[in-house]
């Protein structure tokens, strides 16, 4: 199975993708978690995706585009995949078609999922994730047992950089304008599912579970 998880920042895309993974035995490739890597990393990539990220400015798609080409040689890929965070932009899209071609496969489905701008604003600000395992929470809606402790396996709890309400009101402007428009693109090609992407994470998952089986 291979999906694109559309949606704003906030919607809920890694914390849904992450139990679609489990359930169907698929991979996750999010394009922010391979920046971010990138960044701890020190590395010429990261350190040019910075100022744009900690903008909440779209990364340029030929680093992009070179980055997601580069994972889609690696066989852990093969099983199938959920595709986080990309594309973003209408070339970013067209370069994914032209890798599907490359690469002999076809998407299933495109899940773009829905929620207001005021319930992003306060998933996001309260957003902290794993530094170790990178698993979600959120501080209001799914508070760590201990603060700032991943419940999962004791690792320091991080709060993104781009959790900023001045940074997420700029990532919901740059949402509308440059990802938005992508859903034409893959209604045009049958794929899309709207989701309701408001009310229990659990709730949520059974919505995609009826809208991709
Ligand atoms: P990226 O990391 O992709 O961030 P994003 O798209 O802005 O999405 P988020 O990770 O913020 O949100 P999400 O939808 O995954 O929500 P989550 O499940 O975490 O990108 C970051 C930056 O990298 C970009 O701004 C850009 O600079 C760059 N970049 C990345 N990809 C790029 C690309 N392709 N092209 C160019 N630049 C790129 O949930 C959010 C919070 O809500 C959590 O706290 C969670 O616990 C909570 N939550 C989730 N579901 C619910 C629920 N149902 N009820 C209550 N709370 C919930």
């Amino acid at each position: 199975m291979r999906i694109i998880l559309l949606g704003p920042p906030g919607a809920g895309k890694g914390t849904q993708a992450k139990l679609i993974v489990k359930d169907y035995h698929i991979q996750q490739l999010s394009t922010g978690d391979l920046l971010r890597e990138h960044r701890n990393q020190d590395s010429d990539l990261g350190n040019e995706a910075k100022h744009f990220m900690d903008a909440g400015n779209l990364v340029p798609d030929g680093i992009i585009l070179g980055m997601v080409a580069a994972e889609f040689k690696k066989p852990y890929l093969d099983p199938g995949y959920i595709l986080d965070g990309f594309p973003r932009t209408c070339p970013q899209a067209q370069g994914l078609d032209n890798l599907l071609v490359d690469h002999n496969q076809k998407l299933d489905h495109v899940l773009v999922l829905e929620v207001p701008d005021e319930e992003l604003i306060r998933r996001l600000t309260a957003r902290r994730s794993c530094s170790k395992c990178g698993y979600i929470y959120n501080l209001v809606f799914n508070p760590p047992q201990a603060e700032g402790i991943c419940d999962l396996d004791g690792a320091d709890l991080i709060h993104r950089s781009d959790d900023t309400e001045a940074t997420v009101q700029n990532r919901l402007k740059v949402y509308q304008k440059q990802t938005k428009p992508l859903i034409d693109h893959y209604e045009q090609q049958g794929l899309v599912r709207h989701i309701d992407g408001t009310g229990d994470v659990k709730q949520i998952y059974q919505r995609i579970l009826t809208a991709i089986s």
